[in-house]
């Protein structure tokens, strides 16, 4: 008797948004199988070692998260050799797995031919994918993350047949094409057609906001396993209700979060040390970011649209803190209300 294997959920990529600090509290918060790095632009050389370090200091860890989650290592470039060095280093420092990035639709990125562009030309991405197995030990899985195409999807099976050909060990699909953006819906139905043309395992991606899509999202496109983006950031407990724990995420677990990602951020900054901790904030920087999580929080979270608002215009980290731990009293004192009324 065949027994499958339990469904995979992985934290996407995401430059700017989820960084060291952001896959330390979101792996802590939720059952990820794995996360990845946002990605590092390879261009005409080798990197040095720090570049890796800055961008994925759990390669100082075991290429883990503190929570024990394993972070995968993802570059983006155009040149097959010189990304084969910069992955077959990666590989030497630990990373766990190489991911290849065809789907960054960022205008910078993609005039150097780096990302979704480069999804119009499928012997490209083939020799790509080719030349980082070829670098990477076997036992070191490679894996790419494409979008459907760059205008259509006239090359959506070609590429995917390439990746498949050139021995990679999964694909994810980003189900929408490099024109659509992040322009909802996402086209769920066709990962399902590239998965009947390809054997690899295919992880589904794009607009999985709530468990209601994750259901929708896995119907549509046959895929148990996904990779979760901005949902994962707006309902940092969506992960473990896919993974089948009810368990409630309250505001006052979720503002300690805040609370310990903002923290963590300034604690950093007295220290500055880029290779364990990735970006170095300074106070005004982290208190950015901070703000950057809440806003999207207000998406899941009534209690975070009241904050947002309260804390928009602060620059100081005590007011911060202050509004955020009463935030957490404002919450308790109206559950308590609507409990006594009910
Ligand atoms: C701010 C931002 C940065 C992103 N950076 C990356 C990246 O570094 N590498 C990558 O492969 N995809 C990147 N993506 C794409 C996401 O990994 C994901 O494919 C996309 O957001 C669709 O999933 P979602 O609808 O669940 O957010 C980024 C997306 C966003 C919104």
């Amino acid at each position: 008797m065949t027994q499958s294997l339990p469904p995979l959920i992985f934290l996407a990529p995401m430059e700017g948004l989820t960084d060291f600090y952001m896959r330390d509290v979101l792996t802590r918060m939720g059952r990820y199988d794995a996360c990845v790095t946002e990605f590092i632009r390879v261009t005409d050389r080798l990197h040095p070692a720090r570049v890796f370090y800055r961008a994925c200091p759990e390669l100082r860890t075991g290429c883990r998260t503190a929570a024990g989650t394993l972070v995968h290592v993802q570059l983006l470039g155009s040149e097959p050799s010189v990304l084969a060095d910069n992955a077959a280093l990666a590989a030497e420092l630990g990373a766990p797995s190489i991911d290849l990035n065809f789907g960054c639709p960022a205008k910078t990125v993609n005039r150097h031919r780096g990302g979704a562009v480069l999804l119009d030309e499928p012997h490209v991405v083939h020799a790509i994918v080719a030349a980082v197995r070829h670098a990477v030990p076997a036992h070191i899985p490679v894996t790419a993350k494409m979008r459907l195409g760059v205008n259509d999807r006239e090359y959506m099976l070609d590429n995917a047949l390439g990746i498949e050909a050139a021995g990679a060990d999964a694909l994810v699909v980003h189900a929408r094409t490099k024109a659509d953006a992040y322009r909802p819906p996402a086209h769920w139905e066709a990962i399902a057609e590239i998965r009947a043309a390809v054997k690899l395992p295919v992880m589904a991606n794009g607009e999985i906001w709530t468990q209601e899509d994750a259901l929708r999202c896995r119907g549509i496109s046959g895929c148990s396993d996904l990779m979760l983006g901005r949902g994962a950031v707006t309902d940092p407990a969506l992960v473990n209700r896919l993974q089948g724990d009810d368990s409630v995420l309250d505001w006052a677990a979720l503002a300690h979060w805040q609370e310990q990602f903002l923290m963590a951020m300034v604690q950093a900054g007295s220290q500055p040390d880029e290779e364990r901790f990735g970006a170095i904030w300074t106070e005004s920087g982290a208190i950015g970011r901070y703000k950057q999580w809440l806003a999207m929080l207000t998406r899941s979270w009534p209690e975070a649209r009241a904050l947002f608002a309260g804390i928009k215009s602060m620059t100081r980290l005590a007011d911060v803190r202050q509004a955020l731990q009463a935030s957490v009293i404002q919450a308790s004192s109206a559950s308590e209300e609507g409990s006594s009324a009910g």
